[in-house]
């Protein structure tokens, strides 16, 4: 009987450690789906384009507004910056897998030593700390938000590839699935309130972007030339609905935008773009 149990137990942690694995998967296949069958005339590589996938008159709009982008000023700004050597001689490209080239893609990861999500803006804070300078603040639009505004255009065409392995990183896919899914603020939404349940309807002038594809382009120009990162934007929807968000660069927010990313896997990145 004892060895019966035992081996229960065995085959028990064996099949939990397959669904642990498996369920991010899960996740994000059952979440494109519902949008297929929900919207089967509107192209899963087209959700990169958000909102205005679903809206033919705003997507002409957009594009001819790409063909003279009016932030570029701001993106060469970056590439100053990105260009300019840390106190160490070594300039980010250097410090970077790749040299920074075709990575934006594999973050948020899960560092295992670290046991935490590190973002791409944490990546280059460790350089930047390894150089001599000091950390810029994650949601700091002329210094972080800048560098990346370039920094980003050197991972175009990379398709999101977040990858979830092991129990730490399984502990910060849930807790950003969570929050994900959490309702807040007076109004009681969640993410998925708007991203999910309602995406592609109106909500006042504005059509809903769908959670698939949201994290694809960061950081966007809003108007013209206003720089928003995506952990920005996470800010700007809890006040929407008068919840006192997180800051950017916490746990709570790195751990959101790991579930979040990973929600666009397989979809090619494109930085930076416009949005109204
Ligand atoms: C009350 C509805 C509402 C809630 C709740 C909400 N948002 Fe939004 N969100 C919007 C609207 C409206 C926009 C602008 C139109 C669009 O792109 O969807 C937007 C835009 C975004 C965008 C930008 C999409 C793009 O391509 O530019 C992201 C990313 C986003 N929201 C993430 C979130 C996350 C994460 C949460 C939860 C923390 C959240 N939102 C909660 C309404 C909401």
């Amino acid at each position: 009987m004892k060895k019966l149990l035992v081996a229960l137990a065995g085959l028990g942690v064996l099949m939990g450690a397959a669904t642990v694995n498996a369920a991010p998967e899960d996740d994000r296949t059952k979440m494109v789906n519902t949008f297929k069958s929900k919207y089967p005339d509107v192209k899963i590589e087209d959700y990169v384009y958000g909102a205005l996938a679903f809206d033919p008159d705003s997507m002409s709009q957009y594009k001819s507004i790409m063909e003279f982008p009016p932030y570029s000023g701001e993106v060469d700004k970056g590439e100053k910056l990105w260009k300019t050597p840390m106190k160490s001689g070594k300039t980010y490209a250097d410090c970077l897998p790749n040299g920074g080239k075709m990575i934006a893609g594999n973050y948020p990861m899960f560092d295992n030593a670290k046991n935490k999500v590190v973002t791409l803006e944490d990546a280059i804070n460790d350089c930047r700390v390894a150089n001599g300078e000091t950390a810029w603040e994650y949601g700091d639009a002329k210094t972080m938000g800048l560098l990346t505004a370039y920094m980003r255009t050197l991972s175009d065409g990379m398709k999101m590839n977040i990858k979830v392995e092991g129990e730490g990183a399984m502990k910060a896919f849930e807790d950003g699935k969570k929050t994900y899914y959490q309702r807040a603020g007076q109004f009681n939404f969640s993410c998925a309130s708007c991203h999910v349940d309602a995406a592609g309807n109106r909500l006042r002038s504005e059509i809903l972007s769908p959670v698939v594809g949201q994290a694809t382009h960061w950081p966007v120009f809003r108007g013209g030339d206003t720089l928003v990162t995506l952990q920005k934007r996470y800010e700007g929807c809890y006040r929407n609905v008068r919840h006192v968000p997180d800051k950017p660069g916490s746990t709570r927010f790195n751990n959101l935008e790991y579930f979040h990313s990973y929600l666009s896997n397989g979809l090619e990145m494109q930085s930076t773009v416009f949005r109204k």
